[in-house]
């Protein structure tokens, strides 16, 4: 802002001043009753409707897999992005989003620019809508994904089409039933306290493996019940398991 500008923009203030009303009372009330119709509506909203509050938690699980509310999903799903690095990990998730608070908090002292009319600041114009374009991205996309823990491994080689079918139904099976809290398949889980599964395939026959998840000794949680209430998906389950044969050089490269 040059002397010239800031002459006049003192003069319309103190004009606009002069003719304008105080904060207090007006502005106050007015805040004030627009408070408490959006709190009426709130009230009114919750005696007609309720909340939804979900299942009943169980505080035995070991298997639950959770997942934020809506709107921390387009930080849920940078991390999801940076899961194959996770060296990166946490630069995606605290430094970019800290960076960005950071760069907001000290925008009065590198912008200086006294213009207010958004069609004269392109700059701020298209940083403004790149990052609402960037925020509903990730959060569209981390809304839709399936579970955060679905595995995304290479489909081995050889595979008919039911079977490659079969193939990408296990890896969200797999997600969905929490195994990776136990267990380390490929790059995905946990290495402890259940074995590696890279090559369980290797390992176990069918119906070994089915008989494991049945039966399992504990800690591992039995998925009986899964082989009860969906056959299919219990049985998909068996089969990508069986059609794991990773060797390590895999992962490696
Ligand atoms: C709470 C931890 C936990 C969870 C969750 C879990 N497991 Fe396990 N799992 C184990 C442990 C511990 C063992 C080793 C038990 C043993 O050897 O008797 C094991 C063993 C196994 C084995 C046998 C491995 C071998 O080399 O003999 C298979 C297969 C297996 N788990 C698959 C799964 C699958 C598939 C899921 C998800 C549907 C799963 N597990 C979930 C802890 C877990």
């Amino acid at each position: 802002m040059n002397q010239a500008e800031k002459e006049q923009y003192l003069r319309e203030y103190a004009l606009l001043k002069n003719e304008g009303k105080p904060f207090f009372p007006y502005a106050v009330a007015k805040d004030a009753i627009m408070a408490m119709i959006v709190m009426a509506v709130i009230m009114l909203l919750s005696l007609m409707f309720g909340a939804e509050l979900g299942p009943a938690v169980n505080p035995t699980t070991t298997t639950y897999v959770p997942r934020p509310d809506w709107y921390f999903f387009f930080l849920f799903e940078l991390l999801r992005v940076m899961r194959n690095a996770p060296k990166m990990t946490d630069l995606a998730t605290l430094g970019v989003p800290t960076l960005c608070m950071v760069g907001l908090f000290l925008l009065p002292l590198y912008d200086r620019s006294p213009e207010r009319l958004i069609t004269r600041r392109p700059v701020a114009l298209a940083a403004g809508i790149a990052t609402i374009v960037c925020i509903a991205y990730l959060t569209y996309s981390g809304a839709v994904v399936g579970s955060p823990n679905q595995l995304v491994l290479p489909v081995p080689a050889g595979l008919t089409k039911a079977q490659k079918a079969t193939f990408l139904a296990g890896e969200i099976i797999v997600g969905e039933s929490g195994c990776e809290g136990c267990h380390e398949i490929g790059t995905y889980g946990n290495n402890g306290p259940g074995p590696l599964l890279t090559h369980i395939g290797s390992i176990l026959r069918p119906g070994g493996i089915a008989s494991t998840l049945k039966n399992p000794t504990a800690p591992m949680p039995s998925f009986a019940g899964l082989a009860k209430s969906s056959p299919k998906k219990f049985d998909e389950l068996v089969q990508f398991l069986s059609m794991l044969h990773y060797n390590s050089s895999s992962w490696t490269g």
